[in-house]
């Protein structure tokens, strides 16, 4: 399939203009940068699992009636996807205390939540995207109305359950992850957009909690592709004797590390 023109170029992936109009293209990187952009490698074979994974998950959300931007995989790097304006706002949703919320609060590290909590950050890297309020979602216009972010807020909790049981299942707990939210360019209605993928999650195994994210990259925990694989083929996408395609999982290329 033919890509039009790059329409954006972020952090782990690529935007590209799609066939038609209203469509787009997006290509997941093999790069990764934590701590807003100061640690960065380029980690061999991620942007294929990521594309796998994520395919994966989106479409098992279709189908529990959840719209995503996501029309169909085309290749091992590449989606067509609905163009949408993304709302400058990401949704955390975290069902176990750790990151950044343990270090913001205190809260000891692995507390269990009583229930899912939803935290906001507004999406600006000048900023560090810090934690925002409902209220400052709303003055400052972020989202359009009230209404639509408790529609999304709704969204996000009927994700986490459906997919902390889809990872449980596997053995994997669903820790927290990010969620993001555009209205499509053409139809004007609000999608689930981006990714959702062990760079987006925190994924531990069960019984030995290791972790299968990108913890692993943020924390210098090494093999990090083996992690996504084993998330990959605990998903039934990828099979023990699958090599994804002709990709070779060396080590990550650390290119710059400045340590906060
Ligand atoms: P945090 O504990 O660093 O705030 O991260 C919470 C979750 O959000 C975790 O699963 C990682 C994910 N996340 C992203 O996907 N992108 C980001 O830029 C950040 C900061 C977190």
């Amino acid at each position: 399939m033919n890509k039009g023109k790059k329409l954006y170029e972020g952090k782990a992936k690529i935007i590209y203009e799609g066939p038609e109009n209203g469509t787009g293209i997006q290509h997941f990187k093999d790069d990764a940068t934590a701590f807003n952009n100061q640690k960065k490698a380029t980690v061999e074979g991620k942007g294929v699992l990521n594309n796998r994974i994520s395919e994966h998950i989106l479409n098992n959300l279709n189908q529990i009636g959840i719209e995503t931007h996501l029309i169909k995989r085309l290749n091992m790097r590449e989606q067509l996807i609905t163009l949408c304006e993304i709302f400058p706002v990401e949704f955390i949703v975290r069902n176990i205390a750790t990151g950044s919320l343990t270090k913001r609060l205190g809260i000891a590290d692995g507390t269990i939540l009583k229930r899912p909590l939803v935290e906001f950050s507004y999406k600006n890297d000048d900023l560090g995207d810090p934690v925002v309020s409902k209220e400052h979602i709303l003055e400052f216009g972020w989202i359009d109305s009230a209404e639509t972010l408790d529609w999304i807020i709704d969204k996000c909790l009927r994700i986490n359950d459906f997919m902390q049981g889809m990872f449980r299942g596997v053995g994997i707990k669903l820790v927290d992850f990010k969620l993001e939210f555009g209205r499509a360019n053409v139809k004007r209605k609000i999608l689930l957009a981006d990714e959702i993928s062990p760079d987006t999650c925190r994924l531990w195994d069960v019984s030995s909690e290791k972790k299968l994210d990108k913890d692993r990259f943020r924390k210098d925990l090494g093999n990090i592709i083996q992690a996504y694989q084993e998330v990959a083929r605990r998903l039934g996408i990828i099979h023990e004797e699958t090599n994804i395609s002709e990709v070779k999982f060396g080590k990550p290329k650390v290119v710059n590390i400045k340590k906060k």
